[in-house]
């Protein structure tokens, strides 16, 4: 972090001075981290006491001076001397916003759509990386906490900062835009994903538009030329627009696109400064466009095709559960998808695990998706049709909530495989065991919720259930 005291930290959150804040040391300085659980904070930290769901920050505070932190932020006394505010959430916006506009020189790509956002956020920090000191996200950190928390590590070193953006309502990107106001801004896709809170998924799409919306004149909407809801943002931003996808029209495009046998992507990468072959690490289709999003963002902060393309064939998957593939030594292969899922991304494992079975044997270990609202059942019926058409030889549906899986494989005419039901993970570990021989593929995947990596690290030996 950019160094604040504990008296500047004061005036930008709005400390109430005076009695609340009694014996906070104000010429304390704050070099980060900033943390809102107490285990991780260090000398130097300022430590966000923030109400959890499970636990409240303020009954650690003092476990988080004892550890070092040099201020702490709460909205309540804690037992120790603090700087008390109206809301922490509010004060941590305040402070990454502070952070940024003492921080120069520095350029801010942000990543939003409904599915591929920890994908493309970690491949373009790989790339960017190579222009300049970056900082990217952990995990999914991208919401009103997560997000200024991110920020908060940006350093007077700091060039670049890549954010994840996520939104469940109207208004949620338009505030982490004010927190760091992106000079570049990825519209990935609108999908189902959280469309059971926003209402429906124009609803989705018009709180995405928030990201080209917030962009300045000088600066890039990179938009995806294969969804019509994305596209139709180039009516909301100042900024110039360069669209991506394979659409022929697209600025940045990939042609010739062939998976390989363990199913991840080759493509000839196309853009108006010339063309170039990459090949992805990351397994499943779905990820091109993922690639083309930080290809176009990459080209934006000036890299050239060759470098992108070199950069994208060496990327990573950084975040884990996400198409996660483990060879076990018996020849089976496990794919840990189980980090979340929507219907879009459903059917982008399903047709990833098809190709990679390539004739041999696939199950597929299906829990819930969540929040799609009112459309629920139908698309869980869907997803089961699809599952039914990746040809897989076993779908084992995992919960009540995720039945309508079942009847929409057992509709659709090309399904052969055996159909299961299973009440919890355990289960569907039994099951599958008893069922894949060398050869065969198993995916895993669900939302959050279903916690289904348990399936996946069980059948790959990491973790025992
Ligand atoms: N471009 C895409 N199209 C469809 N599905 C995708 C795409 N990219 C990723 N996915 C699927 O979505 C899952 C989540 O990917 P990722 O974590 O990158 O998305 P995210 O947008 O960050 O999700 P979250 O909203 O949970 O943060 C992956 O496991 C994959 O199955
Ligand atoms: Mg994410």
């Amino acid at each position: 972090m950019i160094p604040l005291s504990a008296a500047e930290i004061a005036e930008i959150t709005g400390a109430t001075p005076g009695p609340d804040s009694a014996g906070v040391d104000m010429s304390a300085v704050v070099t980060g981290p900033v943390v809102v659980d107490s285990r991780q904070a260090r000398p130097g930290s300022l430590f966000a006491a923030l109400p959890g769901t499970r636990a409240d920050g303020h009954d650690f505070a003092s476990r988080a001076v004892a550890a070092g932190a040099a201020v702490v932020l709460a909205s309540r006394p804690p037992g120790v001397p603090a700087l008390i505010v109206p809301d922490v959430e509010a004060a941590l916006a305040a402070l990454a916003r502070a952070v940024v506009d003492r921080a120069g020189g520095l350029t801010i790509a942000a990543v939003t759509g409904s599915a591929g956002k920890t994908t493309t956020k970690d491949l373009t920090a790989q790339l960017i990386e190579s222009l300049g000191p970056t900082v990217a996200p952990r995990d999914s950190y991208n919401n009103e906490i997560g997000h200024p928390l991110t920020v908060l590590r940006v350093t007077e070193q700091t060039r670049y900062l890549i954010a994840e953006m996520s939104a469940r309502g109207a208004g949620h990107i338009t505030a982490l835009c004010e927190i760091s106001p992106p000079l570049l801004g990825a519209v990935l896709c609108v999908g189902h994903a959280h469309a059971g809170e926003f209402g429906s998924i124009d609803e989705v799409a018009k709180a995405k538009a928030e990201l080209p919306a917030a962009l300045p004149p000088d600066g890039a909407a990179v938009l995806n030329a294969d969804d019509q809801r994305v596209l139709a943002m180039a009516q909301y931003t100042a900024a110039r627009v360069v669209t991506f996808g394979r659409s022929p029209r697209a600025d940045v495009r990939a042609t010739d696109v062939v998976l390989d046998e363990a199913g991840r992507p080759g493509f000839t990468l196309r853009t108006e400064a010339g063309s170039a072959p990459v090949r992805l690490r990351l397994h499943g289709e779905h990820n091109v466009a993922n690639a083309l999003a930080t290809a176009a963002l990459a080209g934006q902060l000036g890299m050239d095709v060759t470098a992108i393309a070199a950069g994208l064939s060496a990327a990573t998957a950084r975040s884990r559960w996400r198409m996660e593939v483990t060879q076990r030594p018996d020849g089976v292969t496990v794919v840990n998808d189980a980090y979340n899922a929507s219907p879009e991304a459903m059917r982008a494992a399903l047709s990833a695990v098809a190709a990679m079975a390539r004739g041999r044997r696939a199950f597929a270990v299906l829990g819930h998706m969540a929040e799609l609202g009112a459309q629920a059942e139908e698309l869980h019926e869907q997803a089961g049709r699809q599952a039914a058409r990746a040809g897989l030889a076993g779908l084992i549906v995992v919960g009540e909530q995720a039945s309508p899986m079942l009847a929409g494989a057992r509709a659709d005419r090309s399904w052969r495989g055996e159909l299961l039901q299973v009440p919890d993970a355990a289960a569907a570990v039994a099951v599958v065991s008893e069922r894949v021989r060398p050869g065969d593929t198993v995916l895993v995947k669900a939302s959050r919720a279903a916690n289904l990596e348990r399936v996946a690290l069980a059948l790959t030996g990491e973790v025992p259930l």
